[in-house]
């Protein structure tokens, strides 16, 4: 598949080996200052160097070949569309090892790439920046001029130029520090091990620290703001437990002296892994014992898990170019969930990995419009846009599957033997194959080219005859299309691991195979005629199933009493809504089904049961069927809230935390009044300090008073979002916010959004907040509209900008607003969000075929009830 837009790696006639990087950045011009030497490699005799350059200004280059002297360029010429720059010479540079300098400055500026700004307020109340970088996927080049790929690995000197008073922070520890005039220091740090461009980073600022030291004696600091160091503890706990995991897992050792966690105010991402001095928004490092609600304690030790994975995963092996970032991302994705599971049981993460991670890959990956894992990629928007769920989520559920077909012990063998032979180099996929294969003995390569280059996934259908005491089951699969219609000339298949658990043997697959042909027909011996059997036992596979009405008719009562497990309930609804979206079963039929759940008390069904109702809610919304449907929910939601209650009891585990958090906020956003009632008494006494909310129930509150609340409630909430300290309570007042529902007030909260009360990184999840009603969505559609130039120049493309556009497209139902945002963006393109667009459009249309469909058939149903 060509690439879509002209691009071209970087020539090879020059390498560099090492860069030595002096950088002055002013905290108060929001500039810096940049000198290095690259020592290069001439690998051919040529009389220009093209590298990456991007917003620098280059006042000097020169070259100096060993043993000779200095040769300065003839010219200098930049190519702004390519972000690169070429020295010219004015005569070939000699063949071996060089030494090209170049002094340049650059601005700190306030997108949150590159070498960037960020604002914060010391305990003292006085407003101050930091400098501080974010380099992947392709912003290096913005710091300093460098072979901006991450193929091309060096090792790195730096020096830092700062303030005396500030902290300031690299990968390496510091080597050397000198004081300068003015109040300056500067300060060396340790060469790097070769490594990629895209993991340095540089941090001036004021914070901070914690300190600890992992079994091997690596010393572990998570920064903090000022004064509040203590909410780092619960962060370096995690890490001083998963450094040691990770290094037992893969069989080899953290190779840095260092590891430095950092929460920087201003950041787009959640995290990011420099290697040595990994960064983070405050939400996903910082935990405090009175603020912190149960699920931010469990994101945060996952993004810690995923972050310190990729230290190995990523920092030490690293993809050979972006079309290999799932194998980054997708890994991490997986292990995170591994190593909370070693860290902390209680979370019972690997059930949520099912609604987490497989089931929004399937969502998404059953568009049209959606790519393959593996994906050619070249221009930086292309590379920006394959930060999604199918490289994330797609990826770590297509490793789970791997894993649990090879089982444990054979991965773990496979992943030493590829970390051992790439380290310190690149891979591609087919090389972790390669590896796996290895130690398995198995097909993996011929196994999992038909998961990573094929985009999409199969849906089985399962066909079952009771022969004696044995039953005979045949399996058929085809591309699962979310429309139901697979494009003509379409004959993808997959080599589909099997798994079948059955009512005698619910959690240990009784039958497993693998699917490597059209059909498969398997016999299962003892089972009786009365017998359930679920196809994909621990819903580990990467497929949807379908069954007949009878096999399904055995399911029900299996839900009912609990005998599936968990993972299992959840997949085996979760596959019912997708087939009744894309017409391959009744919806009614499937609403009867949500009913079987009225004694389920397991939090992740909970969760992905709600948001499978919450698409149904949203077709309905448009209909005079919709005050019946909330009713239907409130009924199914009912039991389980009077069974949790408002209050934590002793040693409750925080499944029930969040399970009480689910239910409340279903309710009170679905209008239950006596939640909305026992919430607005709540919240009084929190507004007033004569009782402070638990923070795992601050949300439920939120959202029930201000879905019910008038401007009253809502001048409340903004009082306590200038009160709050933490961004965590910050950001979850203001993503509550837009759940009201009076007109003047959701578009006061579409203003707040782009006020400076509001980060950037946050602003995007504030205006999504107000998109849960069909008023709401208008207005913020509209909204992105007339702001589009200020919203296209805040996240200069980026993939902020991609999801904003994705949270306020996707949920429409007509087909003429299809046509308006394709129209909209055909004269506004967004270059990193171009495939979000399509995918909103056709999410769009598949809304309104669902309606048009089954409108009518819900309607009766809900009324008959
Ligand atoms: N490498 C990414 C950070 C990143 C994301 C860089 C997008 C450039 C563009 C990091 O490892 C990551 O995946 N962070 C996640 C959090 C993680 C726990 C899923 C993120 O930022 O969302
Ligand atoms: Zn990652």
């Amino acid at each position: 598949m060509p690439e879509k837009k002209a691009f071209a790696r970087l020539p090879g006639s020059v390498i560099p080996s090492n860069y030595n990087i002096k950088l002055k950045p002013n905290l108060e011009a929001f500039t810096f200052e940049g000198d290095e030497t690259i020592t290069v490699d001439v690998k051919s005799a040529t009389n220009t160097i093209l590298i990456n350059s991007v917003e620098i200004a280059i006042q000097s280059a020169t070259f100096q070949a060993q043993g000779s002297s200095d040769i300065s360029t003839s010219e200098i010429s930049f190519n702004d569309a390519d972000e690169k720059v070429t020295f010219k010479f004015p005569a070939p540079l000699p063949v071996g090892i060089g030494e090209l300098k170049i002094k340049f400055t650059g601005i700190l500026n306030d997108k949150m790439k590159g070498f960037y700004r960020s604002k914060y307020t010391t305990p003292d109340g006085k407003e101050q920046f930091a400098a501080v970088t974010q380099f992947e996927a392709t912003d290096a080049r913005r710091a300093f001029p460098c072979w901006d790929e991450p193929a091309v690995k060096a090792t790195f000197d730096v020096t830092l130029v700062v303030p005396k008073q500030k902290v300031a922070l690299s990968n390496m520890p510091v080597i050397s520090s000198t004081e300068l005039d003015g109040d300056l220091v500067e300060l060396k740090y340790g060469t790097t091990p070769i490594m990629s461009t895209y993991l340095l980073a540089f941090i001036v600022g004021d914070y901070d620290y914690v300190e600890g030291k992992d079994q091997d004696d690596v010393i572990v600091r998570v920064y903090t703001p000022v004064g509040k160091k203590e909410q780092g503890l619960f962060a370096l706990e995690v890490a001083i437990k998963t450094l040691p995991f990770y290094k037992n897992y893969f069989g080899i050792a953290y190779p840095l002296p260092k590891m430095d966690l950092i929460a920087i105010a201003d950041f787009s991402a959640g995290a990011m892994e420099n290697w040595g001095l990994v960064t983070y928004r405050e939400t996903a490092l910082l935990v405090d014992p009175n603020n912190t609600s149960s699920h931010v304690r469990q994101w945060v030790a996952l993004v810690v898990g995923h972050e310190l994975a990729h230290q190995w995963f990523g920092n030490l092996v690293t993809m050979e170019w972006w079309t290999h970032l799932w194998l980054n991302e997708g890994f991490a994705t997986w292990i995170e969930y591994l190593c909370v599971d070693h860290c902390f049981p209680e979370f019972d993460i690997w059930t949520q990995f099912v609604n987490n991670d497989l089931g929004r890959a399937l969502e998404l990956d059953a568009l049209h419009t959606s790519h393959p894992i593996e994906v050619p990629v070249g221009h930086p928007s292309e590379v920006d846009e394959i930060f999604d769920a199918i490289s994330y989520s797609k990826g770590a559920s297509v490793i789970r599957m791997l894993h649990n077909y090879i089982g444990d012990e054979h991965f773990r063998k496979g992943m030493n033997l590829y970390l051992t032979k790439f380290k310190y180099k690149n891979a591609f996929t087919e090389d972790l194959w390669a590896a796996l294969e290895e130690s398995s003995k198995k097909p993996i390569g011929q196994l999992m080219s038909t998961w990573t280059k094929q985009m999409g996934f199969p849906v089985l259908q399962v066909e079952e005859k009771q022969d004696g005491k044995s039953r005979v089951v045949t399996i058929t699969q085809s591309k699962f299309c979310a429309d139901g219609i697979i494009p003509e000339g379409d004959n993808s298949q997959w080599m589909v691991p099997i798994t079948i658990c059955t009512a005698s043997s619910p959690d240990k697959p009784v039958s497993t195979g693998v699917l490597d042909s059209k059909n498969l027909t398997l016999t299962l011996e003892n089972v009786k005629a009365t017998d359930w059997i679920k196809v994909n036992s621990g819903t580990v596979g990467v497929y949807r199933v379908q069954y007949s009405s009878e096999s399904l008719e055995r399911l029900i009562p299996a839900i009912k009493n609990k005998s599936l497990s968990p993972s299992d309930r959840l997949g085996l609804q979760s596959d019912l809504f997708a087939l009744a979206r894309a017409g391959m079963v009744s919806s009614v039929d499937v609403l009867k089904v949500a009913e079987a759940f009225i004694n389920e008390d397991n939090y992740t069904v909970w969760n992905d049961l709600s948001s499978n109702l919450s698409s149904v809610a949203l077709i309905l919304q448009y209909t005079e069927s919709y005050p019946q449907f909330q009713s239907f929910i409130r009924n199914l939601f009912r039991p389980i809230s009077q069974t949790v209650g408002w209050d934590k009891k002793d040693g409750e585990s925080p499944l029930i935390a969040m399970l009480r958090d689910l239910v409340l906020t279903k309710l009170g956003r679905n209008g239950d009044e006596s939640v909305i009632k026992e919430a607005t008494k709540r919240f009084e006494e929190h507004f007033t300090g004569s009782k402070l909310l638990a923070a795992d129930l601050r949300k439920s509150v939120y959202i029930s008073i201000l879905s019910d609340g008038n401007e009253d409630v809502f001048t409340k909430m903004l009082e306590l979002y200038d009160k709050a300290d933490m961004q965590e309570e910050k950001v979850r007042i203001s993503r509550s916010l837009g759940t009201v529902r009076d007109e003047g007030l959701i578009s006061k909260v579409l203003d707040f959004s782009l006020s400076d009360k509001v980060r950037s990184q946050d602003s995007v999840f504030v205006i999504a907040g107000v998109t849960g009603s069909v008023k709401g969505r208008q207005l913020a559609w509209k909204f992105v509209k007339d702001n589009w130039t200020k919203l296209y120049d805040r996240y200069r493309g980026g993939f902020l900008l991609a999801r904003l556009i994705k949270a306020t497209t996707e949920d429409f139902i007509s087909e003429e607003l299809a046509k308006e945002i394709e129209e909209f963006f055909k004269a506004n393109p967004a270059p990193a969000a171009e495939r979000a667009i399509k995918q909103s459009c056709e999410n769009i249309r598949l809304n309104a075929r669902w309606l048009d469909r089954d409108g009518d058939k819900l309607k009766e149903w809900l009324k008959s009830k």
